[in-house]
C-alpha cells in the first residue's frame, strides 16, 4: 500500500479513500495537539530534535531520521502489511479466515481492550513529561523524546482502530483517551502502573526497560489477535517499542557501569562514600528495579482469570508468539503452573492453562527482563565486583492476584506484618534514596557532555557519535 506523504496523517491505510473517518481523525487532531502541548514534554516547542520518524513499514525504511520540532512531528497511521490469507490461529475460531470488520459479539470487548491499551500511551508521555529539564545528555534527551512522540504514535494507532472500527463510540473513547491524566484525583489513567510519577531518570530508564517491556508483551499477544487490524497495527508498534527497551536497559548499563569504575577508582563499595563521590551505588539500582519489577508485574493482571480465558477462546488476545508453539492452540485439558499462597507457605498448583493466561504471559516477560539482569550482571562481573543484581520473587509488593494479601520478602519467604514494615526500606526505595537520585538531576545540555552518574554510551544513534548534535536549542 502506497504512503501519501501530502496527507496531513502519513497512513498506509488508504485514509484519502475513506472521507468519513479522514474527517473523523481529522477532528481529533487538533484536540491531539492541544493535549501535546499541553501535557507533553514541558520547554521543547522550540528546539529541533534528532528523530526518526516512521514513513514506511518496510523492514528498511521506516525510520528516518531528521530534525524536526516534536509539534511538527508526522504521528502517522501504520499497520503492518496485510496477508490476505491471513487466518485466526487460536481459540474456538482458530482456522477460520481472520476478522477484517469487529465481530459484533466481540465488539464491546474489543473496544476495551483497544481502549486499555491505547490509555498507556498517552499516560507515559504525562508521566515523563518534566524530565527533559534535567536530562543528563543531549543524547539522553534526545531518546527520552523519540519515547514520547512514538507514544504519542501509539495513541494514533489506537485511535484509529477506534475511528475506523467503532463508529461513534469509538469517537467517544478517541476524546476519552485526550481527557483523562496520568495521576489525577478524578480522572485518572485505567492502569496503576501509569498513574505513578516518573520523577528522574533513573526512573526513566527502569521504566523503558520494565513496563515498556510490559508493552512489548501485551503488544505481541495482541498481534495475534484474530481482527486483523489490531494484529496488525500491533506488529508495527512492536518495532518501535524495541527501541524504548534499549533506552532503558543501555540507560541503566550505563549508570551501572559509571558506579563500577568510581567503585574501582576508590576502592569502596560504602554506599555513603560512593553517594559523595554523586554516583549511585548498585543496592539503591537494585531498589528501583525491585519497585518497578513489581509493580509492572502487577500489569499482567490476576494469576487466574476468566477475562484472559475468553480474550483467548474468543480468538481476541493471543499468547506470546501463539504460531511457533506446538500444541492445540485451543488449550483443552491442558494446565499451567502458579504460586498462591496456602496455610502460610508458598505452593505451586495448576489451574486450567486458558485461565492461567495472565501467568503465562507474565513468565514470558519475566524471561526477558531476567536476560537484561543478566547483560547487566556482566559489567560487575567484568569490573572484579561480587554485586550482582536479582529478580526479586514474583509475590514481592504486588497489589493485584493471588499475593495481595500477603507480605512476601525478595527471596520468598512470607513475613508478618511487623517484619515487613521493618524491613521493606531495604528492598524499596526510600524517600531519602528518592531524594539522594533526585538531587543528581541537574540539566546536561551541552553537547558531547555527561551527567557525573551515567557513563557515555558506547555509540550514538543511527552511526552517528555519542557527542552528535542531538538537539539543537533555537
Ligand atoms: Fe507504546
Ligand atoms: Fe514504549
Amino acid at each position: 500500500m502506497a504512503i501519501n506523504y501530502s496527507e496531513k496523517i502519513p497512513n498506509n491505510v488508504d485514509l484519502s479513500g475513506n472521507k468519513s473517518l479522514q474527517r473523523a481523525l481529522e477532528h481529533w487532531q487538533p484536540g491531539f495537539l492541544n493535549w501535546w502541548s499541553e501535557m507533553g514534554p514541558d520547554e521543547s516547542s522550540n528546539i529541533d530534535v534528532y528523530l526518526r520518524t516512521a514513513i514506511s513499514v518496510e523492514p528498511k525504511g521506516w525510520a528516518h531520521f531528521d530534525y524536526v520540532k516534536m509539534q511538527d512531528y508526522r504521528w502517522g497511521i501504520f499497520l503492518a502489511p496485510a496477508n490476505p490469507e491471513r487466518k485466526i490461529n487460536f481459540g474456538e475460531h482458530a482456522g477460520e479466515p481472520a476478522w477484517q470488520e469487529v465481530p459484533g459479539e466481540y465488539r464491546s470487548t474489543l473496544r476495551r481492550i483497544i481502549v486499555t491499551q491505547g490509555d498507556t500511551e498517552p499516560a507515559s508521555v504525562e508521566q515523563q513529561r518534566h524530565l527533559g529539564l534535567t536530562c543528563p545528555s543531549l543524547y539522553d534527551l534526545r531518546n527520552l523524546f523519540q519515547v514520547n512522540v512514538e507514544e504519542g504514535r501509539h495513541l494514533w494507532a489506537m485511535v484509529y482502530l477506534l475511528h475506523a472500527h467503532f463508529g461513534r463510540d469509538g469517537r467517544e473513547e478517541g476524546e476519552a483517551l485526550l481527557a483523562r491524566r496520568s495521576g489525577d484525583a478524578d480522572n485518572p489513567r485505567i492502569l496503576t502502573a501509569f498513574n505513578e510519577k516518573t520523577p528522574d531518570w533513573l526512573s526513566f530508564f527502569m521504566f523503558t526497560f520494565i513496563t515498556d517491556r510490559d508493552g512489548k508483551y501485551q503488544l505481541a499477544a495482541l498481534a495475534e489477535s484474530g481482527f486483523d487490524p489490531l494484529a496488525r497495527t500491533c506488529r508495527f508498534m512492536l518495532t518501535e517499542e524495541a527501541h524504548h527497551m534499549f533506552v532503558g536497559e543501555s540507560g541503566i548499563a550505563r549508570i551501572i557501569a559509571r558506579t563500577c569504575d568510581a567503585m574501582k577508582e576508590h576502592k569502596t563499595e560504602d554506599a555513603a562514600k560512593l553517594r559523595a563521590l554523586g554516583v549511585i551505588d548498585l543496592p539503591t539500582l537494585q531498589k528501583y528495579l525491585n519497585f518497578h519489577y513489581s509493580v509492572t508485574a502487577d500489569l499482567f493482571g490476576s494469576e487466574i482469570s476468566s477475562n484472559a480465558a475468553s480474550f483467548y477462546a474468543n480468538g481476541l488476545k493471543g499468547r506470546f508468539e501463539e504460531t511457533k508453539l506446538a500444541d492445540d492452540h485451543k488449550l483443552h485439558g491442558s494446565e499451567y503452573p502458579y504460586m498462591e499462597v496456602v496455610g502460610g507457605q508458598i505452593v505451586t498448583k495448576h489451574a486450567p492453562a486458558l485461565t492461567a493466561l495472565n501467568e503465562r504471559l507474565r513468565d514470558d516477560w519475566v524471561a526477558d527482563v531476567q536476560s537484561g539482569i543478566s547483560r547487566w550482571n556482566k559489567i560487575p562481573e567484568k569490573a572484579g565486583i561480587a554485586f550482582r543484581f536479582t529478580l526479586p520473587h514474583k509475590g514481592f509488593h504486588r497489589r493485584i492476584g493471588l499475593f495481595t494479601e500477603h507480605h512476601i520478602s525478595p527471596d520468598g519467604n512470607i513475613l508478618s506484618e511487623a517484619e515487613w514494615t521493618r524491613s521493606h526500606a531495604s528492598w524499596l526505595p526510600t524517600e531519602e534514596d528518592r531524594a539522594y537520585v533526585c538531587s543528581l538531576m541537574g540539566r546536561v545540555a551541552e553537547h558531547g557532555k555527561f551527567a557525573n552518574w551515567i557513563a557515555p554510551p558506547a555509540r550514538g544513534i543511527n552511526n552517528q557519535p555519542a557527542d552528535f548534535e542531538y538537539v539543537r536549542f533555537n
